[in-house]
């Protein structure tokens, strides 16, 4: 079989390539497409097959030479027979993904610009390349990997969430891929959901707030050297999945998808977001991929999204597969091309190309609908500079690639997203002089610090111990004096050959506790319980009265009832990245002061889930009183080392009129002799409404810095419009008139609104 190689030595290649150069930059010229006009005068002179294979999205592996139990051959180098097939005979637009595992930097380059050029001169345009880069450009190897999602969201600071995307753009871009499949902008409100740290949590205006923050990291459209095009997903609502498993249905009404779930989206599509994944599951009996309705009704004609939509991972197909809303690939084809997707990612076969090439060429498929497809492809093409040749794949400087600043950075994020939930006595911070032993499976682990999508899919392979970043035992030991360590095995192996000695030698035990990295389908789990070994660890060294500190790692919650009593303190840590050993270390021996909130409901009970927004009639406890949202910790709880205390609210005015903007100042003063950040939120609750309020949503929030010793003024301008939520009828959202009431800490205030709308 004919092999074409993708060598590993960037000169080399550039050899390789010189002859197929000078025709590609022709070729490049004659490509250029500046005016409206001349990309439909481009779709009108494509071919079927090349408007077919503009809308398929191919997985990587699929070009590569395989080994003979099927999986890619390091180091990779593509078949040539299967490059003809795609792009010679499939004429294919999009590729995706990686080959098992990260790669370096210096190959990526090679693989997206041979095939950019091998695209442009087999296919005519450019191939689209597409990528999981979900905290950083997590397969390139050597790049950095920033805290996932939900820590973002922690730290309440939209800044954060675009630097973050920033860095990623940056790094992505560095590898030849100009296409991210991130922000994910699912609402999670079920904590089973093993996605759920790579969510923003369970608040609509947070998710939207941080996503659009997001969207403007990886489009920045004006820094060219740091410019992706982004993917929301997974539309929509795909954080409530039922059962709490991945992929399975969503049973929610219409209005809870308008104002719980949509937003996010909506905010997304104002920051012009060039593209948008649909989410594998079925709401209320109809797979999203098939429904008409939320992809042309609601994406494109109400929210006016006019970028790509692209399906998930083989998900025309799992409409006859999986899901049996029909019996053949013909009719899943026709329904969700016909429901409005543009692109499909196959990813292993060409049975999609072959499908819809054949129902257009029978009239079963109308022609103006693939050019409507076609045309949105070439635009994101265009946006991100593949048709005019201002991006090249392997070209460009990239020196802040994996080093130094970024590392600051994503430490700087980390430091703002970690929670503090419990300082009892003030254990923290410690002290560098204390005697302190470090155990937990997570104490010094990097893979559990990186969580999933790092260097692989699942996160779980070794070769990421390799990487010269610092766990927690090791940032501690290279900050404090008296650090002795029980190895990094899991509570019960360690449990079983304690040093007794060790334990009653320290003065301090901090205890690292975290989940297997795991997303997708390979992460359901029956119980969100914490394992039954840690705990027995947590009460052992409380029995051995010692001053415990926990740190957790953890990519959902998991119910830590029983054994929170016994700790003296806890730090939720999420699943930080690289930076993640020395950003907490660093908290906890005082360097910073934590300002973390928490960006969810911390369930007390298994199966007891509530989010903060929930409705009255939840809060009704079983004494009949209203107190029945008891979570372990609520939404946005988060201590520092100093305390900051709230003087009264006060308003502009306290009647307002619709079309008016609700003026909030509210005083803080920092009570301590340390600077410390502090997220201000405030919440809103309509008292009475025909649709039944929340008894409180998040409406606004600031991050805002604060000296010791020292006040200062936060101001909020809410527009009272954005306080709308659907009504009676539930395509409209409206607002009655009547009272209001604003919470910010433990401060409140009302204002009356004099008119509806
Ligand atoms: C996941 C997406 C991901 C895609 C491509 C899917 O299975 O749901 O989040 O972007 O695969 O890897």
């Amino acid at each position: 079989m004919a092999r074409v190689c993708i060598k590993t030595h960037r000169s080399l290649t550039r050899i390789l390539l010189f002859v197929g150069a000078t025709i590609l930059l022709s070729a490049a010229g004659d490509h250029q497409v500046r005016s409206e006009d001349e990309l439909w005068r481009r779709i009108n002179s494509m071919s079927l097959r090349e408007k077919v294979g503009q809308m398929t999205q191919i997985n990587l592996p699929l070009l590569l030479q395989r080994q003979e139990d099927g999986s890619v051959k390091h180091p990779v180098s593509f078949d040539a027979t299967a490059l003809s097939l795609a792009l010679d005979s499939f004429k294919v637009g999009s590729v995706m993904n990686t080959a098992d595992h990260a790669l370096s930097l210096e190959t990526w380059q090679y693989i997206t610009s041979f095939l950019h050029e091998q695209s442009e001169e087999r296919v005519g345009i450019p191939i689209l390349y597409g990528i999981d880069a979900i905290h950083g450009a997590n397969y390139t190897s050597g790049s950095t990997l920033l805290p996932h999602q939900l820590m973002i969201a922690a730290s309440f600071n939209d800044s954060l969430a675009a630097l973050a995307a920033g860095i990623s753009a940056y790094e992505t871009k560095a590898s030849g891929i100009p296409w991210v499949f991130s922000p994910i902008l699912d609402v999670v409100r079920n904590p089973y959901w093993v996605q759920f740290f790579e969510t923003f949590g369970e608040d609509t205006y947070l998710a939207k707030q941080m996503g659009k923050a997001m969207v403007r990291g990886y489009q920045a459209v004006n820094s060219p050297s740091a410019q992706v095009l982004a993917c929301a997903k997974h539309f929509v609502a795909v954080g409530d999945v039922r059962t709490g498993k991945d992929r399975t249905p969503i049973d929610i009404g219409e209005r809870k998808l308008r104002d719980v779930f949509l937003p996010p989206f909506e905010g997304a599509v104002s920051e012009g977001v060039a593209s948008i994944m649909i989410g594998t599951n079925e709401i209320d009996g109809i797979p999203t991929h098939a429904n008409s309705y939320l992809l042309k009704g609601v994406l494109r004609d109400e929210l006016g999204f006019e970028g790509v939509l692209i399906s998930d991972w083989g998900d025309v197909q799992n409409l006859y597969r999986l899901h049996r809303s029909v019996a053949s690939m013909e009719e899943a084809v026709k329904l969700a091309i016909n429901s409005g997707i543009d692109m499909v990612m196959v990813p292993n076969d060409f049975e999609f190309s072959k499908t819809l090439y054949e129902l257009v060429l029978n009239d079963e498929l109308d022609q103006a609908r693939i050019d409507a497809s076609v045309y949105r492809i070439l635009k994101a093409k265009q946006a991100i500079g593949l048709l005019d040749g201002s991006f090249l794949p392997g070209e460009g400087d990239f020196p802040r690639f994996g080093g130094e600043e970024h590392y600051k950075s994503s430490y700087e994020i980390a430091l703002e997203g970690a929670c503090l939930l419990k300082n009892e006595g003030e254990v923290l911070p410690l002290s560098a002089d204390s005697k302190i032993l470090i155990c937990g499976n997570a104490s010094d682990d990097l893979s559990i610090q990186n969580g999933a999508w790092s260097r692989t899919w699942q996160g779980r392979d070794t070769f990421i111990h390799k990487e010269p970043y610092a766990t927690i035992y090791q940032a501690f030991s290279e900050r404090a004096k008296n650090v002795s360590f029980a190895d990094r095995r899991s509570s019960a192996a360690w449990l079983e050959g304690v040093n007794t000695n060790m334990v009653d030698e320290a003065e301090v035990i901090l205890v690292c506790l975290g989940e297997r990295p795991a997303t997708e389908k390979p992460g359901d789990v029956p119980s969100i319980d914490l394992p039954a070994s840690d705990q027995a660890l947590i009460e052992f060294l409380h029995r051995r009265g010692k001053t415990i500190v926990l740190v957790m790692m953890q990519s959902r919650p998991r119910i830590v009832r029983t054994i929170e009593p016994l700790v003296d303190a806890i730090l939720m840590g999420f699943v930080p990245g690289n930076s993640g050993g020395e950003a907490i270390a660093d908290l906890l021996l005082g360097k910073a002061s934590p300002s973390g909130k928490l960006p969810f409901s911390y369930p007390r009970y298994e199966g007891l889930y509530m989010p903060y927004a929930h409705k009255h009639i939840e809060a009704m406890d079983t004494n009949y009183g209203m107190s029945a949202y008891q979570p372990q910790w609520a939404f946005g709880s988060g201590i520092g080392y100093v305390e900051i205390a709230y003087d009264e609210i006060s308003l502009a005015s306290d009647t307002l009129q619709p079309d008016d903007t609700l003026a909030i100042d509210v005083r803080i003063s920092n009570l301590g002799d340390q600077g410390q950040k502090e997220s201000v939120l405030v919440f809103i609750a309509d008292r009475v409404s025909k649709v039944t309020p929340e008894v409180k949503k998040l409406a606004a929030y600031k991050k805002v810095n604060t000296l010791p010793n020292r006040s200062r003024t936060v101001q909020f301008s809410i527009p009272i419009s954005e306080l709308k939520s659907t009504g009676l009828d539930p395509r409209s959202k409206t607002l009655e008139p009547g009272w209001f009431d604003i919470f910010i800490a433990n401060r409140s205030a009302s204002f009356y609104l004099a008119a509806g709308s």
